[in-house]
């Protein structure tokens, strides 16, 4: 199954992509895991990421488009792939339709998901990233696993969790303030596709697994949902 996960930041797109990869034994990728990868390893990707990530911003198209290019060409995606976090753009959009069609291969849908701003911020603002898996806890809904001696959280790998630079209120305002602008298009270039399925991400993780997954699950009526059935 080839998937695209979109929705406002801190909805909990990372959180169902890695529950849902999972299952369906497919990567979940995710560009924002890339680039924070690319700058903690500080590679020149990362230098050019970092300064439009700290500020709330998106990292220009032509970066971007190639990363997940060199991505899709990899070994692992031939049973499917999600894509959490891309595309953002429609330029992003139409450029994915093309890496794909160069490889006989459509979308079977785009997930889009919704939730009310205030649940967003309260997301965000108890988020505990990990910097070395990339793993994500919520201080109250989804909490880290372990903790250091002085009551520091831990993840499973065993390293120290922390809050990401940009989930500061500010930035994320900003980053709101972006996806209202530029990545909120999208939903009507893929609902004019007939790709799009909506799921309501209210409600606990497991709920919204549940939710996710029955609307993508084989077997069900699809017209209602207007999901295309196109796996090849
Ligand atoms: P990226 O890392 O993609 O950030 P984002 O889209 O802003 O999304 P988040 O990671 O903030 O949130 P999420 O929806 O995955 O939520 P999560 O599962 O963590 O991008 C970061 C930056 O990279 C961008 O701003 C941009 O600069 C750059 N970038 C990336 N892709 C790009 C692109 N394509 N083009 C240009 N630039 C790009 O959940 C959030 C919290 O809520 C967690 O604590 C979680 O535990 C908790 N939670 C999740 N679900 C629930 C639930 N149901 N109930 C309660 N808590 C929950």
């Amino acid at each position: 199954m080839r998937l695209v996960f979109l929705g406002p930041p801190g909805i909990g797109k990372g959180t169902q992509a890695e529950r849902l990869a999972g299952r369906l034994s497919v990567p979940k990728i995710s560009t924002g895991d890339i680039f924070r990868d690319a700058i903690a390893g500080k590679t020149p990707m990362g230098l050019k990421a970092k300064s439009y990530m700290d500020a709330g911003h998106l990292v220009p198209d032509s970066v971007v488009i190639g990363v997940v290019e060199e991505r899709l060409s990899r070994e692992d995606v031939q049973n499917g792939f999600i894509l959490d976090g891309f595309p953002r753009t429609v330029p992003q959009a139409e450029a994915l339709e093309g890496i794909l069609s160069r490889k006989g291969l459509t979308l079977n849908n785009a997930v889009l998901f919704e939730a009310p701003e205030e649940e967003i911020v309260r997301r965000i603002s108890g988020r505990l990233s990990c910097p070395n898996c990339q793993r994500v806890y919520h201080s109250e809904h989804n909490p880290a696993p372990g903790q250091t001696a002085e009551g520091e959280p831990l993840c499973a790998c065993g390293a120290r969790l922390v809050r990401r630079k940009d989930d500061l209120p500010e930035t994320v305002a900003e980053r709101l303030k972006v996806y209202r602008s530029q990545t909120a298009p999208l939903v009507n270039y893929y609902r004019a596709k007939e790709l799009l399925v909506s799921v309501d991400a209210v409600g606990s993780i497991e709920e919204v697994t549940h939710d996710l997954e029955s609307r993508l699950s084989p077997g069900k009526s699809y017209d209602h949902l207007k999901i295309k059935r196109g796996d090849r």
